[in-house]
């Protein structure tokens, strides 16, 4: 993915000399900090949850000192909702947060300004089908003292979602300050596959970060103070479930991990050092028709894999979680099972049926550019969706009940994964088209065949890469409610600027 980002500290012309100390991540002692884990994930909390959104210090690597946060729980890895399929939850959301942020505010992106307060929340959760009223829409935000209460309906299936800030123009730096946590849903469909559980169900909640050499975070500036708006970074710091590149201690067995990508703007390559795929059973929206076995998972900003690895050949040995050629995790593998009396688990053939919907179903196609401009020096200064910006009129209107076909004709150099509130999706395609004929004749000529989704993706989905230079198409039934929501790039920094647009559903 090296040539989508730019290098952190690409000085903008008008940037002053970067002075801040800066920590060297990678010259820190690998493998010295246990993975820390949920203290419950099996256990229903039975129909309201209260959540507090809090500044906290967290050690983050035992030689590091510890760093301010903000988190939805007392330490960086927030209480992981569990909750069932149909059985409504209502959560009421807290906001215990400082008055004023931390990190760098640009008060010119849209929804930002000096005439409202600095910290301000809206809860989404990621995934979830509900009424808009309860969607964390990003302009209903509320501020510190105050809080919102939303019902969940939960008519869905099985799924790994997450909760996140979304609060219009400040999400990008209320993620990176720590607002995020797992949302599992459970129904009977997995329970009946007996899927590793208990102890041996693993969240792992993947972000970077870029830190001061007091190990405080540091939030990069583009250098110009009226628009301090970088258009994306990665942090040498890879974090999970708030620990740089813990350990964690396994049985040789079969276990089930949830992964989430919550990064701002990075994109995880995930593999084992053993050369051994991981077999991945699930996706954004839930488990997979069947178990693929991959060499790699890539992971886009809110992407979720879930997926089993076997340690059984790999007792009293390490094995290594990498992302790219970095080691980011150690799983210490016991010589003998402790659970002897629980057998082995072992990989289903078959998780579930994925009817695939049929491109014959679909009332409409919509094309969608994604665009980015560049000031003369090629700096980015802003990203669009079909050359619209946020604050104007709604152009997609899908009816309830009908199914579309969007396809994403990409005009960037970078992927971007793009994010619908309220549905679940299929790929349909990918295919590669020439730009320049795009734009100087206005027409497509394709210079690819049409790729069909990979195994992995071939499950249902709510966030799509989209990679450059090509068509990527999404069919969708728009189901559950009418009401405004939105969809937008989940590259954060693209998504303040401005890279997100509403869509409404109309009776
Ligand atoms: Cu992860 Cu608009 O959301
Ligand atoms: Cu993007």
């Amino acid at each position: 993915m090296g040539d989508m980002h730019q290098t952190p500290h690409t000085p903008l012309p008008n940037a002053p000399d970067k002075t801040v100390p800066m920590l060297h991540v990678l010259q820190l002692t690998p493998f010295v900090d246990p993975l820390p884990l949920p203290e419950t994930m099996g256990v229903a909390h039975p129909g309201k949850l209260r959540i507090t959104m809090r500044e906290i210090h967290a050690k983050i690597h035992r030689d590091v000192p510890p760093t301010l946060m903000w988190s939805y729980g007392p330490t960086p890895l927030a209480p992981i909702i569990e909750a069932r399929s149909g059985h409504p939850l209502e959560i009421e959301w807290i906001n215990n947060l400082p008055t004023k942020h931390f990190l760098p505010i640009d008060y010119s992106l849209h929804g930002c300004g000096h005439d409202i307060p600095d910290v301000r929340t809206s809860t989404h959760v990621h995934g979830a089908r509900v009424p808009s009223k309860a969607d964390g829409y990003p302009t209903d935000w509320f501020v510190s003292g105050k809080s919102k209460t939303c019902l969940y309906p939960l008519e869905q299936d099985a799924a790994t979602l997450w909760y996140h800030d979304h609060a219009m123009g400040l999400n990008r730096l209320n993620t990176y300050a720590g607002l995020f946590g797992l949302f599992l849903i459970r129904d009977s469909a997995e329970d009946s596959l007996q899927l590793p559980s208990g102890k041996h169900e693993i969240p792992l909640v993947l972000y970077d970060r870029e830190l001061t050499a007091d190990g405080q975070l540091f939030y990069p500036t583009s250098g110009d103070p009226e628009h301090p708006w970088v258009s994306e970074f990665e942090g040498d710091g890879i974090l999970i479930n708030g620990k740089i590149r813990p350990y964690l201690e396994v049985e040789p067995r079969l276990y089930r991990f949830r992964i989430l990508n919550t990064a701002n703007s990075r994109f995880f390559n995930l593999s084992l050092d053993t050369q051994q795929p991981i077999t991945q059973i699930g996706s954004d929206q839930g488990l997979l028709s069947a178990p693929a076995d991959i060499p790699h998972l890539i992971l886009a900003p809110a992407e979720r894999g879930d997926v089993l690895i076997d340690f059984s050949k790999s007792s009293g040995q390490t094995v290594h979680l990498r992302n790219g050629a970095l080691d980011i995790l150690q799983f210490r593998v016991a010589a003998q099972s402790t659970s002897t009396a629980e057998h082995v688990a072992s990989i289903p053939k078959n998780l579930r049926t994925i009817p695939r919907l049929a491109e014959s179903s679909s009332v409409t196609t919509r094309t969608i550019t994604l665009d980015e401009y560049k000031d003369k020096v090629g700096n980015s200064m802003l990203m669009v969706l079909n050359q619209k910006r946020w604050h104007e009129p709604v152009t997609e209107r899908p009816k309830l009940n009908t199914t579309e076909i969007w396809e994403f004709v990409n005009l960037t150099e970078d992927t971007h994964p793009l994010h619908l509130h309220l549905v679940r999706f299929q790929l349909l395609d990918r295919r590669r088209f020439d730009v320049f004929t795009y734009y100087t004749y206005n027409k497509l000529r394709y210079t690819s065949d049409a790729l069909p989704p990979t195994p992995s993706e071939a499950g249902w989905k709510d966030t799509i890469q989209c990679p450059p230079k090509s068509i990527t198409r999404i069919i969708v039934r728009f189901e559950g409610y009418t009401g405004n929501y939105l969809y937008h790039c989940h590259v954060l920094e693209h998504e303040a600027n401005d890279m997100m647009r509403p869509f409404e559903v109309v009776a």
